[in-house]
């Protein structure tokens, strides 16, 4: 979708499509007045007839019927005047997207209010638009039959200052470009994005000043003891990869950041074999390493001021007659040791490894994503992210940085109560804890490896993958994660 920037006057506006966003209280403003007029009170009459409230998600649409040189006028809900959030913006340039498509229009044009033309709503706006023309088409034999809108101008009016506006459509159209990515890996079936297969795309993505990619195989992997990584892959036909990218501002660092994700290229649990429904959507269990790698592909262009290391341990997770088994005994390079009750508890040993590795680095803070828990699910469901942190500062503006991406997040806590729960009898931990309370012993496992670092945990288990539309995501991989870490990158 090209995005563009113009001096429009409503009423002269040619795109099939011409939305006005509005409050509720805008519903009396002087341009829906005028509008009405326009259509010879057509509008406001089907604003009275539909109760159109101009809630946030909201939308009418009117045929102008030659009345002004649009095709169709649509009303986009922006909530109550008081309370407005960043968001709504952007969910009024995902629906305006939507509305769009579904007319199978090639232009449209959404008016920029001129109290708004803020370089956060402009980005928010032309976000919301982007993340609802994302497709994955690769494998429709009839390519064309997804609609998806061609152009969408910005609407502004004379004398706002047009660079600035346009820096802010630079920033959406980087964060949904890391968010595609992301989608795109998440969304390929898992026997073409084995391990392989994510430390090409890494590859082929993340290029550009300062970005660094380095892929491990399995013998470095050997020789970096990296036994949780090594120990999962033992049932499977595909080597793993250990993906390390490096991002390095031009000027000084002002931080260290590492980002780590889970990168299991599909879940079957291994010999703990999961059931069948439940291994129908196991190609999402690498969301956590797509995350980290759409955001490390954007970092040139985006250039933050800090020093970005991106590790995505890969491996499949499968139950040949090498598979680990429950009972065996992993001892990981820094001497702990732990007993596997359960395969299928198999991301938590691979994110040792990266936990560990990344550690050693001493960076300001490290966050890891990961699909790490069916618990999480039923904890928070498939609109939250369960956050976990052993630092209040972090954990607050990861929260403060997903209420602006739009990305929800809530915190868990790294209760104590629960540690007893994953000693093993025979070794130092095991990677399961006792029944209960599965996405906090998870997170308590992790936290056996990240030392004295200011660490998160986002157990994106629910949001990684829809099962239904949503204005900013089809069905299938989201990118969930993305956003928030960019917001983060970007004040730093
Ligand atoms: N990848 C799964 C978690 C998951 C479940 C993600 C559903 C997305 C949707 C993870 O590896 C797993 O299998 N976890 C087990 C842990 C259990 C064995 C302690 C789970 O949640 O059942
Ligand atoms: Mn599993
Ligand atoms: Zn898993």
């Amino acid at each position: 979708m090209e995005i563009k920037l113009r001096e429009i006057t409503p009423a002269r506006v040619r795109s099939a499509l011409l939305a006005v966003p509005v409050t509720d209280r805008g519903l009396e403003d002087r341009l829906v007045r005028t509008l009405d007029r326009g259509l010879h009170g057509r509008l406001g009459a089907l604003v009275k007839k539909s109760g159109f409230k101009a809630k946030s998600g909201g939308s009418l649409l009117v045929a102008t019927h030659g009345a002004m040189p649009a095709g169709h006028l649509l009303l986009v809900g922006l909530g109550k005047h008081e309370d407005k959030r960043l968001h709504d913006w952007r969910v009024a340039g995902a629906v305006t997207a939507r509305e769009a498509a579904r007319l199978w229009a090639d232009e449209a044009t959404f008016m920029l209010p001129l109290d708004q033309q803020v370089d956060a709503v402009v980005s928010a706006v032309a976000e919301g638009a982007l993340l609802n023309g994302y497709r994955f088409t690769r494998y429709r034999s009839n390519g064309n039959s997804a609609a998806a809108l061609r152009t969408l101008v910005l609407g502004r009016t004379a004398g706002t200052r047009s660079a600035v506006l346009a820096r802010a459509v630079k920033r959406a159209r980087l964060a949904a470009s890391a968010v595609a990515l992301a989608r795109d890996l998440v969304n390929e079936p898992p026997s073409t994005a084995t391990a392989a297969y994510l430390a090409e795309q890494a590859l082929a993505s993340c290029q550009g000043q300062g970005l660094e990619v380095e892929v491990w195989g399995k013998r470095k992997i050997q020789q970096m003891k990296l036994a949780g990584l090594l120990a999962v892959n033992q049932g499977s036909r595909e080597e793993p990869r250990f993906i390390h990218m490096r991002y390095r501002p031009k000027g000084p660092a002002r931080k260290k950041l590492a980002l780590i994700g889970k990168g299991i290229t599909f879940d079957s649990g291994g010999l703990s074999l999961k059931p069948a429904r439940s291994m129908e959507t196991m190609k999402l269990d690498m969301a956590g390493g797509a995350a980290v790698i759409g955001v490390m592909s954007v970092l040139p262009e985006l250039a933050p001021e800090a020093e970005v290391l991106g590790l995505v341990p890969a491996t499949d997770n499968l139950p040949d007659g090498g598979a680990q088994k429950p009972g065996d005994i992993i001892r990981y390079r820094s001497g702990k040791t732990v007993e596997v009750m359960n395969t299928d508890a198999e991301g938590r040993l691979i994110l040792a490894d990266a936990l560990t590795l990344a550690a050693a680095e001493k960076p300001d803070c490290m966050i890891n994503l990961a699909t790490l828990t069916g618990a999480c699910i039923v904890a928070l469901g498939n609109e939250l992210a369960g956050l976990f942190s052993n630092d209040d500062a972090l954990a607050d503006r990861l929260m403060a940085c997903g209420r602006d991406a739009g990305e929800g997040l809530w915190r868990l806590p790294l209760a104590a109560e629960y540690r007893e729960d994953i000693k093993s009898n025979v070794a130092d931990i095991k990677n399961v804890g006792g029944g209960s309370a599965g996405a906090i012993t998870a997170a308590l496992f992790l936290q056996e490896f990240v030392g004295e670092v200011p660490w998160a945990h986002l157990d994106i288990a629910g949001p990684a993958f829809a099962s239904k539309e949503h204005l900013t995501h089809p069905k299938g991989g989201t990118g969930f994660g993305v956003r928030t870490l960019l917001n983060l990158l970007s004040e730093i």
